[in-house]
């Protein structure tokens, strides 16, 4: 295919090896880190389709920079990193990766509900600083999960997946959601209730929704307050769904038990000072990381992108709209 394609950072080889087939120019960011808004900026002009990543900010500016071209596919299931109305009006089409994350994102849930529970990175960390001296009965006790009531906010693809793997630890399951999930019902034996309700009850409280200005602060002072002293905070969706600030405040004043982290309001910092804090595991946005996801990802994107610039539409189109623009 005659056409010049940019990919802003390095991913999985079978989708370069897939992209080099099929595009004639192809153009991979030589570094290891996020392009910088300068060079996106420069990099995005002339391209026919472009390959993004979430921490690429794909704002109205740099679509505009990006004339002529036809598809930015977004190397991640969630997208607000993309202006998508910009997009639409600029007759350019974005893709997203649903689907092919959900378990590995699900499973690194239950990775922060199981550390944080039963102070796994502590455990290490009192390990490998030799101070296993002797097994006591007292010694790091955490809190059971097995029996406890699961809190889920957002019964997606994901929420779902994590409700799934509740089943087997005995749990209660209360969701909140716009929406009611038939699944979660009739299968996972899930009540929906109201974020107020899902708040106070709750042992461990999940988020599992997009990032959207409705669910921006989503979790705040109020929803902090309302969960038990006993009860811990998990976020593997996107950072800004919590305020930060309050959580830190929450944890400070021990109105709630501990958090597992994933992701953070202002990503890639973090509040300075949840660093110290012991009942919270924190991870660097690591998700969907498992080679067999990425790989599958990377795919994805890649071949959102060639169906674009072949003229059909993408599988994973996210403003169909587009496709309705008078040309
Ligand atoms: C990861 O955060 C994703 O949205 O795919």
């Amino acid at each position: 295919m005659d056409c010049n394609v940019l990919v802003t950072r390095m991913i999985s080889k079978p989708a370069i090896e897939f992209l080099e087939a099929r595009c004639k120019t192809l153009e991979i960011n030589p570094h290891d880190r996020p392009m910088t808004r300068e060079e996106l900026m420069s990099a995005v002009r002339g391209r026919d389709g472009v390959l993004c990543l979430l921490t690429d900010a794909i704002d109205e500016t740099i679509l505009r920079e990006a004339t002529g071209c036809r598809v930015f596919a977004n190397h991640a299931v969630g997208f607000n990193n993309v202006e998508v109305d910009a997009a639409t009006r600029l007759g350019i089409m974005v893709t997203n990766t649903p689907g092919v994350l959900t378990e590995t994102t699900a499973d690194l849930t239950w990775a922060l509900i199981l550390a944080v529970a039963r102070r796994v990175v502590e455990s290490d960390q009192f390990m490998r600083a030799g101070k296993y001296t002797a097994w006591g009965p007292l010694l790091l006790l955490g809190t059971d999960v097995y029996g406890k009531t699961l809190g889920i906010v957002g019964a997606g693809r994901i929420g779902e997946a994590v409700a799934r793997r509740a089943v087997g630890f005995g749990m209660t399951i209360l969701y909140a959601d716009v929406r009611a999930n038939d699944i979660m019902e009739s299968q996972h034996n899930a009540r929906r209730v109201g974020l107020d309700e899902l708040s106070k009850t709750s042992d461990f409280v999940t988020l599992h929704v997009p990032l959207l200005p409705e669910t921006t602060h989503l979790i705040g002072p109020h929803e902090l307050d309302l969960m038990k002293p006993a009860a811990y905070l998990i976020n593997t969706c996107r950072g800004p769904v919590v305020d930060e600030k309050a959580l830190v405040r929450a944890l400070e004043t021990q109105s709630i038990a501990g958090a597992g982290l994933d992701v953070y309001e202002n990503e890639p910092a973090v509040e300075s000072a949840l660093l110290p804090m012991q009942n919270v595991v924190l991870l660097p946005h690591v998700g969907s990381a498992s080679i067999e996801t990425r790989t599958k990802m990377a795919m994805m994107a890649a071949e959102n992108l060639v169906a674009g610039l072949e003229g059909k539409r993408p599988p994973n189109l996210v403003n169909p709209d587009v496709l309705n623009r008078p040309h």
